[in-house]
């Protein structure tokens, strides 16, 4: 048989009655430690060794904790200076124990925690009893410490967990591969195995010394475990968020920008949201304290007030309800993208906007929502419009199906909605791959008159808010919302999660 050096070396220092860990078979072969691992996969893909694995916990102090190796623990500092004091009597008031212990700053909080968890006595309205029978001395938290810094192992675990919550120990894991000898192996060693002089890497001495010609190469191994590389890389709701802008702009559509702060005048009155509509009130806005927004267009800021007083049109109707034009400035964060559809659409933002005109954003969205799976405080909205000649609800669904199905999502459903805005208005569904649950993914319609004329726009316009998280959801099968954005989500989840393009 004929093994690279490598292995050769690690068979003839492994064993067969015991595994030898990859670490101590590099200081025997003097090879380096991944060099080792990557000879033991080999061997054991070739039935030679196996390779056994297990995970080490391995605990470190930290410098708070060597600190109070030095001066005790805080609760233990608390309980001698109240025994000093007297308080296994009778209670002594908290400002004279932290006196005489010593103790200051956030320590005075952790001696007061530990205290009465260890049962050292108990504090009340600021007054400190302490417990006669406790023995300090026999604190398992301080031996546990002792044995750490004395370079001991300590094996219970439940107090490890405990101080690694006081950030007084840091608790990392590694793992440990051991190697053992198969029959197959011995059996071979007893044979004899010729070294083979492999060369694992093309190198330029190699190439121009004309060598390369009658050296033996290293097989590569594609299937041997290595060691994981996390690198930095993109968010998969950015991933997807920028996907989408580029299924959009395949579809002919151009990107829209604009404040996430903005006039209420944007947000809500162009759309013929009443003013006493309750989501502009208290429902679910974020108002700002900030300077009104007063550069709005005069001549349209008059035609949306008449629009919500006397209505559009020959038949149309208004609200009747008061309309001030201090409200429509008042700013607010953004609780839909569609007000930057209302700036384009005006003309307000420059863009040409002579019909036939497509036009989306995928942006940031803000609701005063109660947080919970499917969610959040914020989110990101994909919104879009498109302008044409004689739009009819089947172009809305056809563009629907043809977006959705870029992302492999085939199976969208409509159901009938309402918006003040829209007429008809549609709310989307998909099927979670999942838990098979309908899923509502975005709001939809066609801009009604009171819309429109106002904007001065003759044609029709079809629109809608697509929530990208939602699009995320169907795509990977997350369930809540919150393994992908915020403080909860699973950093392991966007390690893993497949990228797909
Ligand atoms: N603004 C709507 C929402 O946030 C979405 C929408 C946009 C609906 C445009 C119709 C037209 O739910």
């Amino acid at each position: 048989m004929r093994l690279p050096e490598s292995q050769l070396a690690v068979l003839q220092a492994a064993d067969a009655t015991n595994g030898t860990a990859t670490d101590r078979l590099a200081d025997q072969t003097g090879l380096d430690p991944a060099a080792v691992t990557r000879a033991a996969f080999d061997l054991r893909d070739e039935g030679l060794v196996t390779v056994d694995q297990t995970t080490e916990t391995s605990a470190d102090l930290t410098a708070e904790a060597r600190e109070y190796l030095d001066e005790g623990l805080p609760e233990v500092r608390l309980y001698k200076a109240a025994i000093e004091a007297g308080a296994d009597d009778e209670p002594v008031s908290m400002g004279q124990l932290i006196g005489a212990s010593g103790l200051a700053g956030p320590q005075v909080d952790i001696a007061l925690s530990n205290f009465a968890r260890k049962g050292y006595g108990s504090i009340d309205s600021g007054d400190v009893a302490a417990d006669p029978d406790a023995d300090p001395d026999a604190d398992p938290e301080v031996a546990a410490l002792e044995s750490l810094a004395a370079g001991e192992s300590v094996d219970d675990t439940d107090l490890l967990d405990q101080l690694e919550r006081r950030e007084l120990v840091d608790q990392t894991e590694r793992t440990v591969r051991t190697v053992t000898l198969t029959d197959a192996a011995v059996t071979a060693l007893m044979e004899g195995i010729e070294a083979a002089e492999t060369v694992d890497r093309l190198t330029p001495e190699l190439l121009t010394s004309g060598e390369w010609q009658d050296v033996e190469f290293t097989e590569y191994n594609v299937e041997a475990d290595a060691p994981g590389v996390e690198g930095g890389r993109k968010h998969i709701l950015r991933q997807t968020a920028d996907r989408v802008k580029d299924v959009l702009v395949g579809m002919g559509f151009q990107e829209m920008d604009g404040p996430h702060a903005d006039a209420d005048f944007w947000i809500n009155d162009c759309l013929f949201m009443p003013q006493d509509h309750p989501a502009r009130t208290h429902w679910d806005r974020f108002a700002l304290d900030v300077p009104p927004i007063q550069e709005l267009p005069d001549g349209l800021v008059d035609r949306v007030e008449s629009a919500h007083r006397e209505g559009v049109g020959e038949d149309g109707d208004g609200y009747h309800s008061p309309w001030s034009r201090d409200f429509a400035e008042a700013v607010a964060l953004r609780g839909h993208t569609t007000s930057l559809s209302m700036r384009y659409l005006s003309g307000f933002a420059g863009a040409d906007i002579e019909p036939p005109q497509r036009y989306f954003s995928v942006e940031k969205v803000y609701r005063n929502d109660t947080l919970d799976p499917t969610h959040l405080l914020e989110f990101f909205q994909i919104e879009g419009w498109v302008m044409a000649e004689d739009l009819s609800v089947r172009d809305l669904m056809g563009t629907f199906e043809e977006f959705y199905k870029q992302f492999g999502i085939e199976d969208i459903q409509f159901k009938p909605h309402y918006n003040p805005y829209t007429e008809p208005s549609f709310e989307l569904f998909g099927t979670h791959p999942t838990t098979g649950e309908l899923v509502e993914i975005g709001n939809s319609g066609m801009f009604r008159p009171e819309v429109l004329e106002p904007l001065g726009i003759e044609c029709d316009v079809m629109a809608w808010g697509l929530a990208l998280e939602r699009l995320l959801m169907l795509m990977y099968g997350f369930e809540d919302i919150r393994d992908v954005h915020g403080t909860l989500c699973d950093l392991e989840l966007l390690r893993e999660t497949e990228v797909v393009y």
